[in-house]
């Protein structure tokens, strides 16, 4: 049985679903913080390690600012409601993207929340926010210098204290990166998902993951 070290999920289909429900947008991307707090509570009993969550890429400035600023404000919403419940469930907080660039209120919402659960140990909560992959390897070249191999990418990638996701999970029916982890998706099992992300379920979940264990990964091996 396949060891489950981390998860990571492009949780696409918030904007169709509010959209379908005649709701707007933006009331998708509201309920989808749900299907994250729940997979997040799942993630812990099932004793997965790590999980990421790609929730906002360097492609999506090209969205109107109403929603862009709705997704940062529920960003800081969501911590400020809920940092004192994440530090005591054990969860550490990491960021990986270009945080710096973010608006002054997110940017400082995001680095309390790393700061206070920095010696949690029960779970690492990744989130990808102003994430692009090609910009991160462009730039783990520049920091690499005159030696650049898989090594010195690797260690200058943001994820380079995490491992490589076992599973990724991209719901919304689409079948495609959208620039997330190019690198790190290299032997990746990958799970296309046709519902929409607030209608994703745990036992949905749990489905790929009782699949992801009894695959045959072979890593270019027979
Ligand atoms: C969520 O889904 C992705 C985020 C940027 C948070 P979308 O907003 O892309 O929803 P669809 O794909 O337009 O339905
Ligand atoms: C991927 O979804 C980005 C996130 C989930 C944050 P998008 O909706 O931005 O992807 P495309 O543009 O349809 O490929
Ligand atoms: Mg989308």
């Amino acid at each position: 049985m396949n060891k489950l070290n981390h998860v990571a999920f492009i949780m696409d289909g918030n904007g169709r679903w509010g959209q379908k429900k005649n709701k707007g947008r933006n009331f998708g991307h509201f309920k989808g913080v749900e299907v994250v707090k729940k997979i997040v509570e799942k993630s812990i009993k099932l004793k997965v390690p790590i999980i990421t969550f790609y929730v906002f890429s360097t492609e999506n400035w090209k969205r109107p600012k109403s929603e862009i600023n709705f997704l940062f404000n529920l960003i800081i919403k969501y911590f400020d409601q809920e940092l004192n419940r994440v530090v005591l469930n054990g969860i550490k907080i990491n960021i990986i993207g270009k945080i710096n660039i973010l608006p002054i209120k997110i940017k400082k919402s995001l680095k309390e929340s790393i700061k206070k659960t920095k010696k949690n140990k029960k779970i690492i909560v990744n989130l990808a926010i102003n994430y692009g992959s090609r910009d991160e390897i462009v730039n783990a070249c520049k920091k690499s210098k005159k030696k650049i191999n898989l090594q010195s990418i690797s260690k200058n990638l943001y994820t380079k204290n995490l491992p490589n996701p076992d599973i990724l999970i991209r719901t919304g029916g689409r079948k495609r990166l959208s620039n997330f982890m190019l690198w790190q998706l290299a032997y990746t099992e990958i799970y296309f998902i046709n519902k929409l992300w607030p209608d994703f379920k745990i036992n949905d979940f749990e489905k790929i993951i009782i699949d992801f264990k009894r695959v045959k990964r072979n890593f270019g091996s027979i």
